[in-house]
């Protein structure tokens, strides 16, 4: 079951803001993406953030005030909420917030989006509810190690940026690679309950953001990028002799992204899985997606496009879209990007007396 999200609180707040809107965000992830379109939309920023990040945001100086923190959790004090509060903050969330926030609902400062949604997320088994609702061809889950029959992944809830996810072949496979990884202190125990194991689909990555305006009512292409994921996108560096010897695991840990731009004639099935995935988000979470989502697919070597995975925020892999991406230029005609075009919609929204219905 999912917990309950209550918007009563931060629809209140938000009736009670003025028109000097502040945009703010916990400082990792996206946040020089969600910070840097704010500003170009002229938006007052606050970056929350530990010490340890703190480096970043002063030196790209798109944060109008920094707030730091000890812990990403300090966000949901009550002293931090009423703050921002106090400047007529609406909060833009990405995945550190999923990773580390939980459900977002002791927040009372106005979240950007539907917070149902991002809960959605959370859980592998309720993203796959969603993207089948959508008719959208999926890799098959496997329910148990013991029925592994060809090659597949294992990995584990939430975001965790591919960390400690293997590839195994058979039940036997499943077993070494998960204690070998445990020994490794890759793993734990715990997680090889929780795996999640999933048909391993060969082919090329790529991965979407979208954004869903309820201003214009469309579903806009923002941007594509592949993932540069440790080790396997290293593995392909040395030589099949010395993998062989080195019994090396491929692991997906993301260490950056890079753009994407996509054969033109598969924008077709691309844009269309997105129009369905937001059809259901209505059914599944009134009034369904708001803002930035993510679609997570890989083409085989017919083309089939198979969608592994759904965020319904911003995604790290649309940075590759600063200041714009092909889609967003076209769409547009100017520099555009997630994080800005986040900001416009709140701009449009708020010129239009619509703000609350970008909170969820
Ligand atoms: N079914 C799959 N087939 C092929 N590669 C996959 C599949 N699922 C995941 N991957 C690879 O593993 C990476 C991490 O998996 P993902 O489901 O996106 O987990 P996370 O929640 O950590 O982002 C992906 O970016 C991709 O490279
Ligand atoms: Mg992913």
């Amino acid at each position: 079951m999912l917990p309950e999200i209550d918007r009563t609180k931060p629809l209140e707040v938000l009736r009670n803001y003025g028109k000097e809107i502040t945009i703010a965000t916990l400082g990792s992830h996206s946040a020089l993406n969600i910070l840097r379109g704010a500003k170009d939309e002229g938006f007052r920023t606050v970056c929350v953030c530990r010490e340890r990040e703190r480096i970043i945001y002063e030196s790209f100086g798109v944060a109008d005030e920094i707030i730091e923190i000890g812990d990403y959790r300090d966000l949901l004090k009550k002293s931090l909420q009423d703050e921002l509060v106090e400047k007529n903050t609406i909060i833009i969330p990405h995945g550190t917030f999923n990773a580390y926030i939980g459900n977002l609902n002791d927040l009372y400062v106005p979240v950007f989006g539907n917070r149902k949604l991002m809960l959605w997320e959370t859980i592998r088994e309720k993203q796959m509810e969603w993207l089948r609702e959508a008719n959208l061809n999926l890799p098959k889950t496997y329910g148990r190690a013991e029925d592994i029959d060809k090659l597949v992944i294992v990995k584990y809830p939430g975001a965790r940026g591919g960390a400690g996810y293997f590839l195994a072949s058979s039940p036997e496979d499943f077993y070494e690679k998960a204690e070998r990884m445990i020994k490794a202190g890759l793993i734990s125990e715990e997680d090889v309950k929780n795996a999640h194991i999933q048909e391993y689909i060969v082919g090329a990555n790529v991965y979407f953001t979208f954004f869903y305006s309820p201003v214009f009512n469309r579903v806009e292409l923002i941007a594509a990028d592949r993932r540069y994921e440790s080790s396997v996108d290293g593995i392909g560096r040395i030589p099949a002799e010395d993998q062989l010897k080195a019994k090396i695991n491929p692991t997906y840990t993301v260490v950056g992204n890079f753009p994407v731009v996509l054969r033109e004639s598969l924008l077709a099935k691309v844009l269309k899985a997105a129009r369905s995935v937001v059809e259901v988000s209505k059914r599944i979470a009134y009034p369904g997606m708001v803002g930035p989502f993510c679609l997570e697919t890989v083409f085989d070597d017919n083309a089939n496009m198979y969608v592994f995975e759904i965020s319904a925020r911003i995604v790290a892999g649309s940075n590759v879209g600063v200041p714009y991406s092909p889609y967003s230029y076209v769409l547009f005609g100017e520099p555009m990007y997630a994080g800005r075009r986040i900001a416009r919609e709140i701009r449009l929204a708020s010129d239009k007396n619509m703000l609350e219905e970008l909170v969820y």
